[in-house]
Formats: structure tokens, C-alpha cells, sequence
């Protein structure tokens, strides 16, 4: 599957958040090595803090279905943003912990625009398990 198919799907998981409030939908896609899907897409509430992220979404719907951070091969990000979506702070640290720190992530927007990032590119120099 190309690059472009797994930001295709994000795209298509888009359309299944729930941002009443902000407005602002997230899709993700994370394409696993046995070469299966798994989506996610922002969840907010109108208890703002409960506001669930897509890619924290995506990752946590996988890791249900039994994956772990070695089935993980790459991922894609997209909002409807002027230049490509980036991750929140939150999740580059979720990500940090449950992703491969070397695999492609794709961030992306509704334009075309597209650059490939990493966990260590996102997070460098991040708080981890092996530092409590
Ligand atoms: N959001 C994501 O889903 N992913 C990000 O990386 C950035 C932010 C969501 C959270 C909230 O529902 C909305 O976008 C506005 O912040």
C-alpha cells in the first residue's frame, strides 16, 4: 500500500469524528505489518478535556485488537489545515511509548500536502518508562 492509500483512509476515517465544538476533524490510519488497518478519528465531549485525539484513537483501537508497537509499520495523519497536520503534544508522547520510534509518519491535510515525519522527529529527547 502506498503512502497515498494510507492517507486515503485517513481521510475516509475523517468524516467519523465527533468535534461539535472545535469544529476541526481528525482522521488517522496506521497501517500494520500483516498488512491490516486500523482508524481512528477525534472524539470530543462537551467536558472539553475529555476530547479524544484520532491518532490516540487509532493506536488504542489497534493495540484492543491485540497489536503491539512491533505490528506497527507506518502511519498517516489529516486535517483540513493550510499546511499538514501535525500531532498534539499529547499524543507525539502516547505515540512515543506505542510506536515504532523509527517508522513513517505521514502528515497530511485535504490539499495534497503531505511530509513523512518520525516519533524521534516529533518527540526528541522524550520522558519514557526507562526514566522512572
Ligand atoms: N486533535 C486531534 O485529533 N489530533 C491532533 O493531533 C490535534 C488535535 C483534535 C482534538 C480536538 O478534538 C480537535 O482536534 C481540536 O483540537
Amino acid at each position: 500500500m502506498s503512502k497515498e492509500e494510507l492517507i486515503a483512509i485517513a481521510i475516509d476515517a475523517r468524516k467519523l469524528s465527533y468535534s461539535p465544538y472545535s469544529k476541526f476533524a481528525v482522521g488517522a490510519a496506521i497501517k500494520c505489518k500483516d498488512g491490516s488497518i486500523y482508524v481512528g478519528a477525534n472524539v470530543e465531549n462537551a467536558s472539553y478535556s475529555l476530547c479524544m485525539c484520532a491518532e490516540r484513537n487509532a493506536i488504542y483501537s489497534a493495540m484492543m485488537d491485540g497489536k503491539t508497537c512491533d505490528d506497527f509499520e507506518s502511519m498517516a495523519i489529516v486535517a483540513d489545515t493550510e499546511n499538514v497536520c501535525s500531532p498534539c503534544g499529547a499524543c507525539r508522547q502516547v505515540l512515543s511509548e506505542l510506536f515504532p520510534h523509527d517508522a513513517p509518519i505521514y502528515l497530511a491535510n485535504l490539499h495534497g500536502d503531505s511530509m513523512e515525519a518520525t516519533v524521534d522527529m516529533l518527540l526528541p529527547f522524550a520522558f519514557s518508562g526507562e526514566d522512572l
